[in-house]
């Protein structure tokens, strides 16, 4: 058997022709104009790109985008008061700061200065506990992009065996509590694996689902399987570069081996990647709905 291949991409665009819609819409009826701000602190090449991908796509969207790059050596001080700025700053609905962060800079810090109702990563915590409570919120950009995918695929996950592999605070833990809730795309029975799991291969090979979010170069293999599961690859892993400069991408599952025992699989790139940056727009667009009463 061969997998059917969950298209990102396509699932994007379905989601992004929705988006262009909505953003008319807000413009004609209610004069609203969506403001998204990106900053990005030092220049590391995979931030770089994904910040810049960030901004044409609220372009492409008619979503009003900033892109502020601060030098790596910005203080921890000077950030703050950018983020502090950005709160009130009427035009801006959405505020998003690359990580990850140099070291000097506090994390935690700056992304609890960030207002909550412009905290459309999801990563505020006021709206990590409202997910974790199931309530309204903005949810975090790859986990509710994994639920579309999931969602519009048809994927029934409703008793399913879901394996998440990989527990951090972007991925791993919000969508392994977003699956056991009672909701779309939920209702799953859970297992959260990482580096410390013992006998891994019994989770995995029990898996009615898996998501890998490790950051581990095709790591989960096809014997470590079981026959019609679906996996949800979020591994973003730089391999080498082509001859034409453009860094080469591999997933965290060996997905040339795996699909050929798979159900469904997404492909990397062109599967999580593109479904981030269009639930990052779809968020920005609930914040200037929300900052409206509309
Ligand atoms: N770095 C890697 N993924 C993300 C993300 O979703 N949001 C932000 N702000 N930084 C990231």
């Amino acid at each position: 058997m061969s997998a059917k291949i969950l298209s990102g991409t396509e699932i994007a665009k379905e989601i992004r022709a929705e988006l262009q819609v909505e953003v008319a819409e807000l413009k004609e009826k209610h004069g609203i104009v969506p403001g998204l701000v990106t900053i990005l602190v030092g220049e590391d090449p995979a931030s770089q790109s994904y910040v810049s991908a960030k901004n044409k796509t609220a372009h492409a969207l008619g979503i009003h985008s900033e892109q502020v790059t601060l030098d790596v050596e910005t203080s921890e001080e000077d950030l703050l008061a950018l983020v502090t700025k950005y709160n009130k700053d009427d035009k801006i609905n959405g505020i998003l700061v690359q990580l990850p962060l140099p070291k000097h800079i506090n994390e935690g810090k700056v992304l609890f200065a960030i207002d909550p109702a412009k905290d459309v990563d999801g990563f505020h915590p006021v709206n990590v506990g409202k997910m974790m409570l199931g309530e309204q919120c903005f949810l975090p950009c790859t986990p509710h992009g994994i639920l579309e995918i999931l969602k519009r695929s048809g994927v029934e996950t409703s008793g399913a065996e879901v394996v998440v592999v990989g527990r951090s605070n972007i991925v791993g833990k919000p969508i392994a509590n977003l699956m056991l809730q009672k909701r779309e795309a939920g209702n799953a029975t859970v297992t959260l694996c990482h580096t410390r799991t013992k006998n891994m291969d019994a989770h995995l090979k029990r898996a009615d689902i898996i998501i890998a979010a490790v950051g581990v170069a095709n790591m989960i293999k096809a014997n470590q399987v079981k026959e019609g599961v679906v996996v949800i690859d979020v591994g973003v892993n730089r391999v080498g570069v082509s001859e034409s400069g453009k860094a080469i991408l591999a997933g965290d599952v060996d997905f040339e081996g795996v699909k050929e025992k798979a159900a469904a699989i997404t492909p990397v790139p062109g599967g999580v990647g593109p479904m981030t940056i269009t639930m990052l727009m779809k968020n920005t667009v609930q914040a200037a709905r929300q900052a409206k009463g509309i």
